[in-house]
């Protein structure tokens, strides 16, 4: 910004740039700075207006709420407006907003205070009607928001039906909140983006935002999201509670999921708090946040405070400073999926972020390397968010003889031709033997979601197919013992052990081999639904159209699948996999309805001491219930072992109940 500008022309300069940050916020999910770059301009403006008060408008983004509303939903006006919260951003910051706080508090009235994590999702407003849930609304400008109901439906953890509590339900309720989606969920939606060819999203909230907004509602089902209460529009709760911890715990009664939030009695323990999460627990969580947020709790001293135009003066962010750090790039390397993908990683020097030290970040495509116009040489500024993959924000300082990237015209393991299919982004190695999409296959169908071959991971798949001893899965069942000890890897007893294990997973059921297969858009879900419903000869010979007959299957997984089983290689691998003894048996489903498990499902994680994992998930299915590899809020139980991790994060993040491995054998019994 000139210092010669006039503070007009500083200010109009000013509204736009924010203006059009806000358009690739809200409208185009692509945004283009971080947050703390964005607070800086809105900061600056809004120390222009306080100097000049000559230059106010009531239509500067100082006094409005970001987005504005995309074209293709119906427009909802919310009941009460939906406000933002104002950020501090250190303990001068929120001690400041503490003053301000106490000033307007009689004298003696010191407030307590709830302390919750500022959700890094989107804001969305639910309406019940007489228990009933009726309507959902996106924040949109914060007084006219998209109607988004029918997304809203696939949302796992929005009750359709609230359950009585002891406080009276009142006829119209607007719970508000966050819709979030898991990392793991993330990264699984982003490799299926990648692997499709499209763009990958660029953060868990930008792909949690198109995954409400969709058109079609089973996408949005398919993206597994979660809704976490943080506030009300169309209610009075203070006539059922005392404040905001109350009110929670009444919505958890209602059937609402509620992150857990702890209380505090000082700004000097909210301090410490605040530390504490910023220095550990917050990178630990299974899904994003960019800070706390400092409600004062007793509704009372809340209604003393009020409101500004933008925000509740009782409710402040106290946002964690961005998880991220600069670093020079070396090098590119292109690492090649298992249909040929070829992903560009920039390798950096080695630098501390989020607790980890990275050397290898993400570029996703050479579209991303154009839009970021990004060089070896470089400065680039990289994020790294929970278990998300560091990426590159932006170059900070340009190299002066900086070289540019270019997509290889061969791959890099095999030395085929790349190819780039029209209409997608994504480059490709066009060889169907290449050595490294033969290793990320077999990584995929060896892995545990899949046929769980323990002992076939990643250095003896490398091993194998160096030695060409495996050119497809079906190889893998006539592995002899006697080329297993040629390897390096493999002595007497572990060579024993990989053949028992490969042996034990030719009873998987098809569900697993079909996931197992590779297929692209065929993930775990899909796999299961359609072995449900068919067996391997109606797979066989199916048409597209009868594939996308089943729930869920739309036209591109349905000719997906065709292409795969009426292609050549396809009917030999299904035809030497019959012949090698895999059963792929129809998933056993229909169980006598009192089956005591009937309609749970069980999640295992963490190392269990009583058994195998599979032991335990037959035991689960032979007792009516389902297992499944990953929690949402429709898991009834996760049974956690030693050194549970994510999943058993997740599940006391959704309220899910968490079983020791001693309770589930009880209840089993
Ligand atoms: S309270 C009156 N609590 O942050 C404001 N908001 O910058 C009521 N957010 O639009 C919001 N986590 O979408 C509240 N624990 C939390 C939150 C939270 C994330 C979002 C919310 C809001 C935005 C404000």
């Amino acid at each position: 910004m000139s210092a010669k500008k006039t503070p007009k022309a500083e200010a109009a300069a000013l509204r736009a740039e924010i203006r059009e940050h806000n358009r690739r916020y809200y409208e185009l999910e692509a945004p283009t700075i971080s947050d703390a770059e964005f607070d800086a301009l809105l900061a600056r403006l809004k120390a222009l207006e306080a100097a000049h008060p000559e230059l106010r408008s009531p239509d500067s983004p100082t006094e409005k709420v970001g987005g504005a509303v995309a074209s293709s939903f119906a427009p909802v006006k919310h009941a009460r407006p939906m406000l933002s919260l104002d950020n501090t951003y250190n303990e001068e910051e929120i001690r400041d907003w503490n003053d301000r706080v106490l000033k307007q508090l009689p004298a003696g009235d010191a407030p307590r205070y709830v302390l919750e994590q500022k959700l890094d999702g989107l804001s969305c407003a639910l309406t019940y009607e007489d228990g009933r849930f009726v309507r959902a609304a996106t924040r949109g400008d914060g007084e006219t928001g998209e109607d988004v109901t029918e997304n809203a439906r696939f949302v796992g953890n929005v009750p359709e039906r609230l359950k009585p509590a002891k406080f009276a339900i009142p006829k119209t309720l607007e719970i508000r909140g966050e819709v979030v989606l898991f990392f793991d969920d993330f990264n699984k939606i982003n490799e299926e983006e990648q692997r499709a060819g499209r763009e990958p999203f660029v953060n868990p909230r930008n792909c949690a935002s198109g995954s409400l907004r969709q058109k079609d509602p089973r996408v949005t089902k398919s993206r597994r999201l979660t809704f976490f209460v943080h506030s009300y529009g169309d209610w009075k709760p203070d006539h059922d509670f005392a404040g905001h911890a109350e009110f929670l715990e009444g919505c958890r009664r209602m059937g609402f999921s509620v992150e857990p939030f702890t209380k505090a009695k000082s700004i000097d323990e909210v301090v410490a708090r605040y530390n504490e999460f910023r220095d550990g627990g917050a990178a630990k969580l299974p899904y994003a946040v960019d800070g706390l947020v400092v409600k004062v709790d007793s509704f009372a001293q809340q209604k003393r405070l009020g409101f500004t135009a933008k925000s509740p003066r009782w409710a402040v962010a106290f946002k964690y400073p961005a998880q991220q750090a600069t670093s020079v790039v070396r090098d590119v390397e292109f690492s090649v999926g298992r249909t040929g993908t070829i992903t560009p990683v920039a390798k950096v020097e080695p630098v501390f972020c989020a607790g980890v030290t990275i050397s290898s970040v993400t570029l996703h495509n050479f579209e991303e390397i154009e839009r970021l116009g990004v060089r070896v040489g470089d400065r680039v500024l990289i994020e790294r968010a929970g278990e998300v993959i560091p990426k590159v924000v932006k170059v900070v300082e340009k190299a002066k003889k900086g070289s540019p990237i270019a997509p290889p015209s061969k791959c890099p393991d095999c030395g085929a031709p790349v190819v780039k299919e029209e209409g997608l982004v994504a480059y490709r190695c066009d060889n169907p033997s290449c050595p490294a999409q033969l290793r990320r296959t077999l990584e995929h169908f060896a892995s545990r979601p899949a046929m769980d071959i323990v002992g076939l991971g990643d250095a003896a798949v490398d091993q194998l197919v160096a030695k060409n001893l495996v050119k497809d899965a079906a190889d893998i069942y006539g592995l002899k013992k006697e080329q297993l000890l040629e390897l390096e890897l493999f002595a007497d007893k572990k060579a024993d052990n990989l053949l028992a294990q490969i042996e034990a997973s030719k009873a998987k059921t098809l569900d697993r081999v079909l996931f197992a297969l590779g297929i692209r858009h065929v993930g775990e879900k899909t796999a299961e639904t359609i072995a449900e419903r068919m067996d391997l000869d109606a797979l066989m010979n199916a048409a597209a159209a009868d594939f996308q007959a089943v729930p869920d299957v739309g036209p591109v997984v349905a000719e997906s699948l065709h292409a795969f089983f009426s292609s050549k290689t396809g009917k030999d691998l299904i035809g030497r996999l019959r012949k090698a003894g895999l059963t792929m048996t129809k998933p056993e489903r229909v169980i006598a309805s009192g089956a005591p498990f009937s309609g749970m499902t069980f999640v295992f994680t963490g190392e269990l001491k009583l058994g195998t994992r599979d032991e335990a998930e037959e035991l689960v299915k032979s007792l009516g219930g389902k297992a499944s590899s990953s929690v949402s809020s429709k898991t009834t139980y996760v049974v956690a072992g030693e050194a549970a991790g994510s999943k058993l994060k997740k599940a006391q993040a959704l309220g899910v109940k968490v079983l020791t491995e001693e309770q589930f054998r009880e209840l089993a019994k």
